[in-house]
């Protein structure tokens, strides 16, 4: 691969400023600045690189060893992404960019020593600590949906950048992608992972949507990094004929959609968190209205009462607008 050789020592000396993040003059976004609690125990920042630990032909020098293609690593595939776009100035490849050593940071010394301990493999067990790997890729992506990231729940839990995305695959990110998103997510959160096999889900297993229709995955203020400021506003991005304005509303949905559904799968159908009557008689008294459906025992000829209307829908076979109504005579929410 011809890779032009990157830079004078000049640019070289401007470039690993740029890659050294806790140099950078942005102390309001620097983490141990902005979080007074740490700053007694904060590391003092790394020394910033000599243009001497620079590997000498840059991406070349990488690529001498590194030109082996595998599942997890092609040497090949980062020059497909947006990465390896040599005409965006912004990126790793772009005139002046530090190549390979833009994210695995300064390479000379490991180009001698061919030992994986003398560079940042961006693995568990990397010499640069998980804060400063990530902060390489903010670096670069602060802005967009970054900006939640320090307010989110994955950075808080010491979740890596790339425990989600992946570099060198050939295949591309799967994160990226509608269809494959889901896995990346399931491999961590298992307990959703079987919410989404459940009868009623929403189908994310058929890759019509994905998890970050709902959540923002790096990272927002509201509830479960919700993608907006509430859950009814979430539900309402896709679900817009729910939110009205109604003749006559029910309260409940214009509260919480949650009160009658569970967001990810359910046993019941459209997602229920419970079957009705029960579902309405948490709030709905019981007396003095059908409310009992039939059953074996209850059946005519049978020995005690129970209404023939309750069975199957229940309650929603009379109020079928639970979502509330906009016909002149739907106060009961029955048309
Ligand atoms: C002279 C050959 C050589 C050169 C040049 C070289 N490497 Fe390596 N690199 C190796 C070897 C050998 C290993 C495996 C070391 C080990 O397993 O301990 C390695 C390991 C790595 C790893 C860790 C892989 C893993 O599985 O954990 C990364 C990342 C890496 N090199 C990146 C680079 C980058 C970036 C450059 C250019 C700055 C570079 N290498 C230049 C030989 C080289
Ligand atoms: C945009 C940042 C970035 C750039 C640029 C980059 N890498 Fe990587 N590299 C990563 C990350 C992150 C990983 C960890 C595995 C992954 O996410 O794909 C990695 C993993 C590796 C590995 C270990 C692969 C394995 O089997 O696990 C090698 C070797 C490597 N990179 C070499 C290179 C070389 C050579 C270049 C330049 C041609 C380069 N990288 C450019 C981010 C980068
Ligand atoms: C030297 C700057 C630089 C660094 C360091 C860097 N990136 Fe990027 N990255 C870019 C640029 C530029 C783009 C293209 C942005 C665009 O087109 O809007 C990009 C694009 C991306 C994309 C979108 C790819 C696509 O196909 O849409 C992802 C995901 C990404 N980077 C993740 C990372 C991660 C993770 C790291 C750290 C391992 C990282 N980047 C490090 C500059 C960088
Ligand atoms: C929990 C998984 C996860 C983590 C961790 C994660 N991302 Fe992402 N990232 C995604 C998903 C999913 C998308 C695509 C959907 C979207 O944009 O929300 C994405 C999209 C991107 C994009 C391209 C679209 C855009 O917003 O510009 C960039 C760049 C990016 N991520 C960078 C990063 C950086 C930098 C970090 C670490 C600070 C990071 N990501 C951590 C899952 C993740
Ligand atoms: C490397 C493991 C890992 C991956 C991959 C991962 N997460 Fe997480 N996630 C966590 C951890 C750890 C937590 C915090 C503990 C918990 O709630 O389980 C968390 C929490 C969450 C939360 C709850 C937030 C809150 O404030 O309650 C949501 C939502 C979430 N993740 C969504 C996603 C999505 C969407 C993806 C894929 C784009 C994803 N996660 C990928 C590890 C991961
Ligand atoms: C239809 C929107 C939607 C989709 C799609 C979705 N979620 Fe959620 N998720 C929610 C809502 C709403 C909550 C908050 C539930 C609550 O607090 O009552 C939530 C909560 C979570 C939580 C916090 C723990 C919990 O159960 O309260 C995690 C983790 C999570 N989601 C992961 C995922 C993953 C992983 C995916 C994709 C496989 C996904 N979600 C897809 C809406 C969604
Ligand atoms: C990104 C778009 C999107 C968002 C956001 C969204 N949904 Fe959905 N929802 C869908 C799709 C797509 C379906 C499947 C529609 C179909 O099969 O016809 C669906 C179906 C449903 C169903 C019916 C399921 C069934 O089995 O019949 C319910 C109930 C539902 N969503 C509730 C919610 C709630 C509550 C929220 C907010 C937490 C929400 N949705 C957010 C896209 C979304
Ligand atoms: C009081 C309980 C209750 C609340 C609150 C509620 N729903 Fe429902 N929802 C139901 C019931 C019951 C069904 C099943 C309807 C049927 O059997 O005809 C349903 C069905 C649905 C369906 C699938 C059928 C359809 O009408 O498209 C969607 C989508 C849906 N709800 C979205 C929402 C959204 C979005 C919210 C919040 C704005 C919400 N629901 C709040 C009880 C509720
Ligand atoms: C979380 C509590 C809650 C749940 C669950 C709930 N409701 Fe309601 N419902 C209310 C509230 C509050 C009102 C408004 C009462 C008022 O205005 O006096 C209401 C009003 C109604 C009304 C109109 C009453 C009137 O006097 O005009 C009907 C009919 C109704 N609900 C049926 C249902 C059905 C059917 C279900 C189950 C699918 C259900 N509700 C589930 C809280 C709930
Ligand atoms: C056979 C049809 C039918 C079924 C089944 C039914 N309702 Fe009703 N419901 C009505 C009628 C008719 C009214 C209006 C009564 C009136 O206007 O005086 C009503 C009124 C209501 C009201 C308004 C307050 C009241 O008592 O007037 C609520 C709340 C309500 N129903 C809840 C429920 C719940 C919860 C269930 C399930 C356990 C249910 N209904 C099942 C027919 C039904």
């Amino acid at each position: 691969m011809n890779i032009q050789r990157p830079i004078l020592g000049a640019l070289l000396l401007l470039a690993a400023l740029a890659w050294q993040p806790t140099a950078l003059a942005q102390p309001a976004s620097a983490p141990a600045a902005s979080a007074p609690a740490a700053a007694a125990s904060a590391p003092a920042p790394a020394p910033m690189p000599r243009p001497d630990q620079y590997s000498a032909k840059g991406a070349d020098t990488c690529l001498g060893c590194h030109d082996d293609e595998g599942a997890t690593y092609s040497a090949a595939a980062i020059f497909k992404t947006k990465h390896g776009h040599r005409g965006d100035k912004r990126s790793p490849f772009g005139a002046s960019g530090l190549q390979c050593e833009a994210c695995h940071g300064p390479g000379a010394l490991h180009a001698r020593a061919k030992k994986a301990s003398a560079i940042n493999t961006f693995k568990a067990d990397s010499k640069v600590s998980l804060e400063d790997r990530n902060q390489i890729c903010l670096t670069c992506h602060e802005g967009t949906s970054r900006t939640g990231w320090h307010a989110g729940t994955h950075e808080r839990n010491k979740v890596a950048c790339t425990d989600c995305h992946k570099i060198h695959q050939p295949q591309g990110d799967p994160v990226l992608a509608k269809t494959t998103e889901a896995q990346v997510c399931l491999a961590c959160h298992k307990d959703q992972r079987s919410d989404f096999l459940k009868p009623s889900s929403h189908p994310v297993r058929q890759g019509l949507m994905s998890c970050s229709g709902c959540h923002s995955p790096h990272g927002s203020t509201a509830q479960a990094m919700l993608n907006k400021p509430t859950l009814n506003q979430t539900c309402y991005s896709c679900h817009a004929d729910k939110r009205g304005p109604l003749l006559w509303e029910h309260q409940p949905v214009a509260e919480d959609c949650s009160l009658c559904h569970t967001p990810h799968g359910s046993v019941r159908p459209a997602l229920l968190a419970k079957t009705p009557p029960l579902l309405c008689q948490q709030c709905h008294s019981s007396a003095g209205h059908p409310s009992v459906a039939r059953t074996s025992n209850t059946l005519p000829g049978g020995t005690s009462g129970g209404a023939v209307f309750t069975i199957a829908g229940s309650c929603t076979n009379c109020h079928s607008q639970v979502h509330g109504s906009n016909h002149p005579s739907g106060a009961k929410l029955m048309r």
